[in-house]
């Protein structure tokens, strides 16, 4: 048998350390599977992920939530008619170490350069019903979340009175209700139970199990997980 070259080798490693983690094998299939695609068509060179957008009727909580809780900083409120409201947070952008805090006029002037941005909708006036992702499987499934320390961030909301639907220490048991209405799983309790099951008996492959889960004042999914190192 030939023996791999060293620059394969050193592709493979690199590709390892490059997709954390790589790929489980679960009964030898491949859980895992890593894109293999090449550059992305040049008329999408630049192109990044700045903000999502959720849309509340409770923006004065919401923005309590994610500021005050989640350390988020008002970018601005954009009262655009007397009624509807758009607000931008997001984090300063400076590192994760608490150096190099941009004010809120700084983050504002540089919004479209920044990655990660939280918008807010409110129509003052709206009737409709909001239904929330942990209350029911929508096409918006949750905000994601990465911290230095997890046990920490937890401790931190539930001093903060925030309930915590998942914590880093219990895996997710139940595959239905909260979190699994939020993961696409539905709401229909008597259908696909071992189909549910099947994935909550699978998390670990994913890392679910130490995933930390909350949800906002609007009921939508926040899920928190492990920086790396
Ligand atoms: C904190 O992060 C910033 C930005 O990434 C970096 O320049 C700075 O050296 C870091 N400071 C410490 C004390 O790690
Ligand atoms: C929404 O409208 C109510 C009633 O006019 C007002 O009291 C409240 O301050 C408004 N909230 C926001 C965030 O604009």
């Amino acid at each position: 048998m030939r023996l791999p070259s060293p620059l394969y080798l050193l592709a493979l490693a690199t590709a390892a350390m490059a997709c954390n983690p790589v790929r489980r094998d679960i009964d030898g299939s491949e859980t895992f599977i890593i894109g293999t695609d090449g550059p992305a068509p040049a008329a999408t060179l630049g192109f990044a992920f700045n903000h999502i957008g959720l849309v509340t009727t409770h923006l004065d909580e919401m923005k309590a939530f994610y500021g005050d809780i989640l350390g988020m900083r008002l970018l601005f409120d954009a009262h655009i008619t007397p009624e509807y409201t758009v607000t931008y947070m997001g984090y300063a952008q400076g590192g994760r170490n608490g150096t190099g805090f941009q004010s809120g006029a700084e983050l504002a002037a540089a919004k479209n350069n920044l990655w990660g941005l939280l918008e807010l909708q409110q129509f003052n006036v709206s009737d409709d019903r909001l239904v929330a992702s942990t209350e029911r499987t929508n096409t918006f499934g949750h905000v994601g979340l990465v911290v230095p320390d997890i046990a920490e961030a937890e401790e931190w909301f539930r001093s903060r009175g925030v309930k915590i639907l998942k914590s880093v220490t219990e895996p997710l048991e139940e595959y239905t209700g909260a979190v699994p209405n939020a993961f696409g799983l539905g709401e229909f309790a008597g259908l696909h139970l071992a189909a549910k099951k099947a994935l909550i008996d699978a998390q670990g492959l994913i890392g679910l199990d130490r995933f930390l889960m909350i949800a906002d004042p609007d009921g939508n999914l926040v899920e928190i997980q492990q920086q790396d190192t």
